[in-house]
């Protein structure tokens, strides 16, 4: 049966920084949840490994463009949320796994997509997610920016209004140097290429 990572490295042939990307926010997402003690952490892990699994069915001119999405094309990569779930449901994975991937760009004031839900009514590992997601996106390098530290990207989470649950950013903040530790046994067990671009 494939397995979640056999799953993820299909990312890798598609689009290489998503498929890093996948790799860093399971593994932080995973520790936080680690941390958290609230919700299972292999559910957290597989949940964060698959959230951007969608976009392996986004047009590659879209998915890779060097300059500002386009209103139309912003609407075409939100839809990567949903192909995310359908993937995940086609496979058999349980409802908590595919509504928590569905649901990890919502955020905590409501302005986030793609149901708009808000506060709590956003499943608490959807949360996790997109505090590692942000986090990631932040610290990695693009071919339009550099890398922001740590310190920068865990200031620019705090500045962020309302987007992140409080309690949870403040853990988050808190415990930063637990959830970006990546484990070497984790390295070696599954083959990945590990190395963040910078900033790590
Ligand atoms: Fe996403």
């Amino acid at each position: 049966m494939e397995t979640p990572f056999d799953a993820v490295k299909s990312l890798k042939r598609k689009d290489i920084y998503t498929y890093q990307h996948s790799i860093n926010v399971g593994i932080y997402s995973k520790n936080f949840a680690l941390f958290l003690g609230s919700c299972d952490p292999e559910t957290v892990f597989t949940c964060a490994l698959f959230h951007d699994i969608g976009k392996l069915f986004i047009n590659n001119r879209i998915l890779k463009k060097k300059g500002r999405l386009t209103p139309e094309e912003f609407d075409a990569m939100k839809l990567h949320s949903c192909l995310s779930m359908e993937y995940l449901m086609k496979r058999g994975y349980n409802k908590e796994i595919y509504l928590s991937v569905y649901h990890h760009h919502e955020k905590y004031d409501g302005t986030g997509y793609p149901a708009g839900l808000k506060g709590d009514q956003i499943p608490l590992i959807s949360q996790i997610i997109s505090l590692c997601d942000c986090f990631d996106a932040m610290t990695s390098k693009r071919h339009y920016r550099n890398a922001m530290s740590h310190k920068e990207a865990l200031d620019n989470l705090k500045a962020s209004g309302g987007q992140f649950n409080p309690w949870l950013l403040d853990i988050f903040v808190s415990c930063i140097n637990d959830i970006v530790y990546l484990p070497a046994s984790l390295i070696r067990k599954n083959g990945f290429n590990n190395s963040k671009p910078t900033g790590f």
